[in-house]
């Protein structure tokens, strides 16, 4: 009996120490710190678990180190075919804030749909699928110690005789690859691989994004740091066909960022306002005809550049948030009146025309 509860005591204790540590991760995690990637792929096991009606976690690829590329899928469980607005966040493993803003995006759509509205109106037609980290081997380097935490690339070796490690994710992309704003030496921060989608997290995300390119509307590609929104493409001899209305929807995202803590964002393509560049994720999407892409540059804007102080991952955030749903909210309504045109289609001739337009609008 004595012995019974001496094994039973240190046991319970042991079994509620676990339940409360459990609770209190649940109700606290914090998102205005930054977190070691173990701790963002417990939170995306807890996300699940709190979450199971609307969130589901797939593994869509590997990194060169074997660890796995997780996205989150938020969406209503509905017999509808669903459009798809995609997010990637942690391409480039220093910028910090990018991982931060995908976890409080996740956090934030979930509980603007929990409290009902317009989310909940969206969700009927879309479903978000969300990348917190994609250069994971990245992202652990630069958590290693104080040398590494200005790591870029991703950490597949460099081609052989070479002794540098890690390609560019973002330059690695099938788009007008190799051309401009790139690097041939393996040892540089924007060298581009070996060859178009070399490395397996571009490939990953080309080939889930490819496979269903008629269902993404819109590709979101979030970095730091510069306060910009970049629109397609890199390159400065290519223009994207619906540029006057990516820049339209840009700058009315950056009006509504600038609405919440009064920072400027600036809105162009990469060679107006940044430099040029090629083999950019960004461009692959629209190339590939989704017709809505973007990269955001998020905070700040040089004082403190990669090492953006935790004290503003909460201000970053939520004006990026805004400025995101300015363009899901676009797409979103965009994609309604699209849904709407094969009914009126039926009515007239003339509505037949008319949806023959917004379709042809749609593909380019
Ligand atoms: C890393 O940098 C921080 C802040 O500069 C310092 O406090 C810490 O001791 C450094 N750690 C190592 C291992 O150098
Ligand atoms: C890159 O895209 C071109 C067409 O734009 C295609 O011919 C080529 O096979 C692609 N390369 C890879 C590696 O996917
Ligand atoms: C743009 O086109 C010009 C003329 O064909 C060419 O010389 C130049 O290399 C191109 N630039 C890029 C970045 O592809
Ligand atoms: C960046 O910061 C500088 C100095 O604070 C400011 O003058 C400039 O307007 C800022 N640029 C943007 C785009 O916010
Ligand atoms: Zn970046």
């Amino acid at each position: 009996m004595c012995s019974m509860l001496a094994f039973l005591g240190p046991l319970a204790a042991m079994l509620l120490l676990q339940t409360a540590a459990g609770a209190v991760g649940r109700a606290s995690y914090d998102y205005n710190v930054y977190h070691p990637f173990n701790e963002i792929d417990d939170w995306m096991s807890q996300i699940l678990m709190d979450n199971p009606d609307m969130v589901s976690m797939e593994r869509y690829g590997r990194t060169y180190q074997k660890r796995d590329i997780n996205l989150i899928k938020i969406g209503e469980r509905s017999g509808e075919m669903k459009k798809a607005i995609w997010m990637d966040c942690g391409i480039h493993a220093r910028e910090w804030i990018a991982p931060a803003f995908c976890q409080y995006f996740i956090k934030q759509v979930l509980q603007e749909y929990r409290k009902g509205g317009k989310m909940v109106e969206m969700m009927k037609k879309l479903d978000f699928y969300v990348t917190p980290v994609l250069n994971v081997d990245g992202y652990v380097h630069s958590w290693l110690d104080n040398t590494t935490r200005l790591w870029r690339k991703s950490r597949s070796p460099g081609p052989p005789g070479c002794t540098c490690e890690g390609t560019d994710l973002n330059r690695n992309f099938n788009a007008t690859w190799g051309t401009v704003g790139v690097s041939t030496n393996c040892c540089a921060e924007t060298y581009g691989g070996t060859g178009p989608l070399s490395e397996p997290e571009a490939a990953a995300v080309t080939r889930y994004v490819g496979q269903r390119k008629e269902d993404f509307l819109c590709f979101l590609t979030i970095h730091s740091y510069g306060q910009l929104i970049l629109v397609p493409y890199g390159n400065p001899n290519l223009t994207a066909p619906n540029y006057q209305e990516l820049m339209t929807v840009g700058l009315g995202a950056a009006d509504e960022m600038k609405k919440v803590h009064g920072k400027s964002y600036k809105v162009g393509t990469s060679p107006d306002i940044l430099y040029p560049n090629s083999g950019s994720s960004r461009d692959w999407a629209r190339l590939s005809g989704i017709p809505f892409s973007f990269t955001f540059e998020l905070r700040d804007n040089g004082t403190f550049g990669f090492l953006l102080p935790q004290d503003q991952i909460q201000a970053a955030c939520e004006e990026a948030y805004s400025g995101a749903m300015h363009i899901v909210r676009y797409v979103h309504s965009k994609q309604l009146n699209a849904a709407a045109a094969p009914a009126a289609a039926a009515a007239s001739l003339w509505a037949a025309l008319l949806a023959t337009c917004v379709t042809a609008a749609l593909a380019l």
